[in-house]
């Protein structure tokens, strides 16, 4: 076990780069799997979970190629990601276990492919994890309107389709991001049209069907909220290869960083557009952020301001970044309410942050987060990727020393972190968590 240990009071400044999404790298992995023979994909972080949906496609018979070696290699990767390259066979296996898909439960959008390319797929049912429940209803729902019959048995959600899949119009109860892509990958291959309303609008989902696209989908409003999709015989993969779209939750992260530091930070790669909420906010904050044609930039020279923040399905404002605009609340002048609307067991991560003194209460998906002066360095546990990455900005700005344990979590999300905020002046290093208890 390793955990951070993180000195506070360093002021952030330079240039970091992003990398392509984890939330984006983990869906075309998928999306490889609906073409026999070869895809590449460029910018992929560096990441556990990039390493878990590799072994989960090489136990459905592809061969896997990372440009690295898992390990404690991946702290020192191209800034901008590295490429992978997946070879699938004709008929790939079907069934996917529950011992990764628990540690991975972005592997549930295996589901959605095989069954549209193989008529059947077995997934172990991922469970709950660490920011609460997370239902599978709509993918269920949307793929049996495609025609497929789905039960759950021994703990494996089963889905066929003997006959293969026929287009439906398909109205979702909420933008759910999963639910869209399992449908949307389903339905490529289905005969005639199916249209998606109420569908997610993520930048990650517009990248996935720009490689589906490349691969002979026919797919259209990419990015609104109707997808319209004209069901194609077969698939080839892309002729090029494919750059991941980047990760719009680890610029805010710098972003929000250098606000909290008071520093003064340019992210190269990172998309203003697709933060536009956020850097907003940030501003509000008293941050000045500078656009460019390759990145942004984002300044500080004050105590930030508090700041409402309500999470919000794209364009709204990204769940994936509470924790770190509650962290910013949490030292800012003034009080604010941060409202959850996501995923309901998010607001543990405030239980660790008030270890480090921040003022928090809340009630059912509210928190009054009430600024104070400073926070005070303790060791705290990351519960989750974004709880990590919160707790581990709200330790650069904490008196004293703060160590973040279970880092695991942070790994699956960040390339890199230690050695990119190093870059930019944080103390920060990486250390044996010598708790015995796990
Ligand atoms: N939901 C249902 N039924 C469904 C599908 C979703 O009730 O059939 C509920 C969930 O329980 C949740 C809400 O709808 O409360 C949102 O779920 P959604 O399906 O939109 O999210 P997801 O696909 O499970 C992805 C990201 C998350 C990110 C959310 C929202 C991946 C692998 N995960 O999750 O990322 O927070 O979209 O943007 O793409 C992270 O990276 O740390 C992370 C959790």
């Amino acid at each position: 076990m390793e955990r951070f240990r993180v000195a506070g009071g360093a002021r952030l400044a330079g240039e970091i780069a992003v990398c392509g999404a984890k939330n984006s790298a983990l869906k075309l992995m998928a999306v490889a799997l609906l073409a026999e023979g070869r895809t590449e994909l460029r910018g992929v972080p560096r990441i556990l979970d990039v390493e878990l949906m590799a072994e989960l496609l090489r136990r459905l018979g592809c061969d896997v190629r990372l440009d690295w070696e898992p390990g404690p290699e991946r702290e020192d990767g191209p800034q901008k990601g590295s490429a992978i390259v997946i070879d699938v066979p004709a008929v790939p296996r079907t069934e996917a276990d529950y011992d990764l898909v628990r540690r991975l439960r972005a592997s549930i959008c295996v589901l959605g492919p095989l069954l549209a390319r193989q008529g059947e797929a077995k997934v172990s049912y991922p469970g709950g994890d660490a920011i609460g429940s997370r239902g599978l209803d709509m993918h269920i729902d949307g793929l049996e309107r495609l025609g497929a019959d789905i039960s759950q048995e021994h703990g494996f959600l089963v889905a066929t389709a003997k006959d293969g899949l026929t287009g439906a119009s398909i109205l979702l109860d909420f933008p759910s991001v999963g639910a869209t892509e399992n449908i949307l990958m389903a339905a490529v291959l289905a005969r005639g049209t199916t249209v998606i309303d109420n569908a997610a609008r993520e930048p990650e989902i517009v990248d996935i069907c720009s490689l589906l696209a490349s691969m002979g989908a026919k797919i259209d409003g990419a990015g609104s909220s109707t997808l319209v999709i004209e069901g194609v015989d077969t698939l080839s993969p892309a002729p090029s290869p494919h750059q991941v779209v980047a990760d719009r939750i680890v610029a805010g992260m710098f972003a929000v960083a250098a606000t909290m530091t008071r520093g003064d930070v340019r992210v190269d790669g990172g998309n203003a557009a697709h933060l536009e909420i956020a850097l907003d906010k940030l501003t509000q904050a008293g941050a000045t952020v500078v656009p460019d044609e390759t990145g942004f930039r984002v300044s500080m020279d004050r105590r930030p301001r508090a700041v409402d923040i309500i999470t919000l399905p794209y364009p709204g404002f990204a769940t994936d970044l509470q924790p770190l605009f509650a962290a910013m609340n949490s030292i800012a002048e003034g009080t604010s309410m941060v409202t959850e609307n996501l995923f309901d067991a998010r607001f543990v991560f405030l239980q660790e942050l008030a270890r480090l003194g921040a003022s928090v209460r809340t009630e059912g998906h509210h928190a009054i987060v009430r600024g104070v002066e400073k926070l005070s360095g303790a060791p705290v546990r990351a519960t989750d990727i974004r709880a990590g990455a919160g707790l581990v900005l709200a330790g650069l700005v904490a008196d004293g020393h703060t160590t973040v344990s279970d880092v695991r979590h942070i790994d699956r999300g960040y390339q890199g972190l230690v050695t990119q905020l190093r870059s930019l002046g944080a103390q920060i290093e990486r250390e044996p968590d010598p708790d015995p208890y796990p």
